[in-house]
């Protein structure tokens, strides 16, 4: 690994080895999401406790500010909605000029393992890792399942991880699941999870626990945190799972007292 590529890694993850990234591209298939309506407005205020954000060029020049200091993981795949066909039918939408103009600290492309444009998806995959490594920027793989949500097994998704690791992503995001030391032992890379929809708070504390419990370098967590009522305690809650190694009942104590605290 030469110096870029490791000085890239070192801003995402800290130096537990772990990561919080923020992610706030739903926009990029979903439109204007609720409580994303104004994605500056509502990363604004979560930034400073996030280890990177995770966005498309569109809202990172529109709504970011460029003295952010907090690195960027910039979506370069995409080209579908949540009303079209199909949502798997994604191409590269950003190209390598534009995510080192944007000076992008990584970049995140979605793979569709198991759909119609499995083949497609993952060569987009294994093309950006191509431009990418030239110039020492990591490229993490999100293994999407579409409106599948019922793929979600241990099963599937350490066969998804496994292909974007030996494609050559340096990072993959996927859904936390039973059994997780499965998905996070076939992959040779640092695995983190995503959200998914919104679940009760206790829950998705219990998820994050678990799943860093069973390996997981960290959180790529949206929903769960920005449409919340209290965004920010439970930011900070989560934050304490991942980088100080908290309970369940320690961050759902931290989510009380930060939200009694500052009613956000
Ligand atoms: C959307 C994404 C999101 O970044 C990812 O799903 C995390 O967000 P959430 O926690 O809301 O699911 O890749 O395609």
């Amino acid at each position: 690994m030469d110096w870029g590529m490791k000085n890239r890694m070192a801003r995402l993850f800290q130096k537990d080895g772990r990561t919080m990234f923020l992610p706030i591209d739903h926009g990029y298939f979903q439109g204007p999401t609720r409580r994303l309506e104004k994605p500056g407005e509502t990363a604004a205020p979560l930034l400073p406790y996030a280890d990177g954000l995770f966005v498309t060029r569109g809202v990172l020049r529109n709504a970011i500010d460029p003295a952010c200091e907090v690195p960027v993981i910039l979506r370069v795949s995409g080209g579908t909605s949540v009303i079209g066909a199909d949502l798997a039918n994604e191409e590269i939408t950003t190209d390598i000029e534009e995510v080192i103009r944007l000076n992008a600290a990584a970049v995140g492309v979605s793979v569709f393992v198991g759909t119609d444009y499995e083949r497609q998806s993952l060569m987009n995959l294994a093309k950006m890792v191509n431009a990418c490594e030239r110039y020492g920027i990591p490229v993490m793989a999100v293994t999407a399942v579409g409106k599948e949500l019922e793929k979600r097994d241990a099963r599937y998704l350490a066969l998804c991880c496994r292909i974007a690791a030996e494609l050559g992503a340096r990072v993959v995001k996927t859904y936390w699941c039973e059994n997780f030391e499965k998905v996070v032992g076939g992959c040779p890379v640092p695995v983190i999870m995503a959200g998914g929809p919104k679940v009760n708070d206790r829950g998705v504390m219990e998820f994050v626990r678990d799943g860093m419990d069973r390996g997981a370098c960290g959180v790529n967590l949206g929903r769960n945190i920005w449409q919340h009522e209290f965004p920010l305690a439970m930011m900070k809650a989560l934050s304490a799972i991942i980088h100080a190694d908290a309970s369940v009942d320690e961050a759902l104590a931290i989510f009380t007292a930060v939200k009694n605290d500052s009613g956000s």
